[in-house]
């Protein structure tokens, strides 16, 4: 049978067989943000397409070409490209502002972008991404940035390079703009269309472009770095500071520049090489002129978001450990109308104390759900038929040892069958 519709391009399903995986990044995420205080929040999946175009930037390649907007009555809404965005409208929206400083915020999301699709790029994809809003100082960036270094060590990541620029304020970035705007003046006639619309509005973002022409003129462009003011200069100093104080190496790449316009000051990517050319696992920054220019008052901040595909595409590649997936503890495997009645007792009880139990809903026969059994991988079988109920007593199978152990179908049925279990599953972890 064909399938007549596909999922879109870009996209990925997620089958049961592999959900540990999703499961291990969110309940480390979930760990390490609230171990330094973060909070989670949840934003709409779509808005108000101007909250984009205010934010991330009307230059930028998200807005101008990867953005999926729709219109609807007349509004223009648009699918959330990024979290930072949706993170900084809630904080505003909601009077968190007005609560003590810093804000603390995580999240764990789709976003979409029109891209190209290869490995570790998708139209959907999931981000592990967090805001800490309200300080100015660049310890903050130092807690942020070692944040997300003890959560790729959590997840036993190995070699992810930690890359950090500065690439400052409104005050130097002017200065900049304008010796970028005369570096690419000479080569005006050898951009891409984009890039030519950007040359006057944000030539920064020149820098950026995936195009093989553009990145080639602007390899050897003026740095930021070298037009920083005494502030970011003295901001970045600290930074490195803390960074060595921390025992976090990193190195300072003065060429990143960020895909996205709210930055001011930091920015940092952790990068790996070994899931190809999408590598930047994690990408982040300060944005301390964002909030004032959504219509609040000016508020420090910054963050950082991680891509999940990524992150499960390099922990496959260097063999990392996922948390186990969990297995059904008991299938019970009934023989006749009575016997099943009985079952039904046994397995409701056995859940209420927190067990993954199973039985036959299907009507198959024996044999046929023994199979099963072991083909779920269930710890132990329990048949039961008319010769159990009459004596009260039957026989509970360990599936990886062949062993058999009489139970009783008494009051003590669940009690005794824990320490079954528990010596069961404690002999199997030794054995592993
Ligand atoms: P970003 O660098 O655009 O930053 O995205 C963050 C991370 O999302 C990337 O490092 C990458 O791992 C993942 N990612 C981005 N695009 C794709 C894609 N098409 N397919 C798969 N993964 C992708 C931001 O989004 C900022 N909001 C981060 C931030 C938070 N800055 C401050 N706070």
């Amino acid at each position: 049978m064909a399938l007549l519709i596909q999922r879109p391009n870009g996209t990925e399903d997620v089958i049961p067989k592999n959900i540990y995986k999703w499961h291990t990044i969110e309940k480390v995420a979930r760990e390490v943000a609230e171990k330094y205080g973060f909070k989670e929040i949840r934003i709409p999946t779509f808005e108000n397409t101007n909250l984009f175009l205010r934010s991330v930037g009307e230059t930028t390649d998200v807005v101008q070409k990867e953005m999926y907007t729709v219109i609807a009555k007349e509004s223009k809404f648009t699918l959330r490209p990024e979290g930072t965005a949706g993170a900084v409208r809630l904080v505003m929206q909601n009077g968190l502002l007005n609560e003590p400083m810093p804000q603390r915020l995580y999240y764990i999301l789709p976003c979409f972008r029109h891209e190209r699709p290869q490995a570790g790029r998708l139209r959907e994809f999931h981000q592990f991404g967090l805001e800490m809003i309200g300080s100015k100082s660049p310890i903050a960036d130092a807690e942020v940035i070692s944040l997300a270094k003890n959560f790729i060590d959590r997840l036993g990541l190995k070699n992810i390079a930690l890359y950090i620029n500065s690439i400052g304020c409104p005050t130097c970035r002017a200065k900049y703009h304008e010796a970028l705007k005369d570096f690419f003046e000479k080569d005006k006639e050898n951009l891409c269309e984009t890039c030519l619309s950007r040359l006057d509005k944000n030539p920064m973002r020149i820098l950026d472009c995936k195009s093989t022409v553009c990145s080639e003129i602007s390899s050897n462009a003026p740095l930021i770095i070298d037009y920083l003011c005494e502030d970011c200069s003295d901001h970045f100093e600290k930074l490195k500071g803390y960074l060595n104080a921390m025992n976090i190496e990193f190195t300072v790449n003065p060429k990143i520049v960020r895909g996205l316009d709210y930055y001011t000051k930091t920015v940092f990517e952790f990068i790996t090489t070994d899931i190809g050319a999408q590598g930047t696992i994690c990408g982040g920054g300060r944005y301390d002129g964002l909030i004032e220019q959504l219509g609040g008052a000016t508020t420090p901040a910054l963050g950082f978001a991680m891509g999940i595909e990524r992150l499960i595409l390099t922990m496959e590649s260097q063999g990392c450990e996922f948390i186990e997936p969990k297995k059904c503890d008991l299938y019970l495997a009934p023989m006749g109308e009575n016997a099943l009645h009985r079952i039904l007792t046994i397995a409701h009880g056995l859940r209420e104390e927190g067990y993954w139990v199973e039985y036959d809903v299907v009507g198959r026969s024996l044999k046929a759900q023994m199979k099963y059994a072991d083909k779920i991988n269930a710890f132990f079988t329990m048949v039961l038929g008319d010769n159990e109920l009459d004596s009260n007593k039957a026989m509970l199978k360990n599936m990886s040892t062949g062993e058999q152990t009489e139970i009783t179908l008494d009051e003590n049925f669940y009690y005794n069958f824990s320490n079954i279990a528990i010596a069961g599953m404690f002999r199997e972890s030794l054995e592993l």
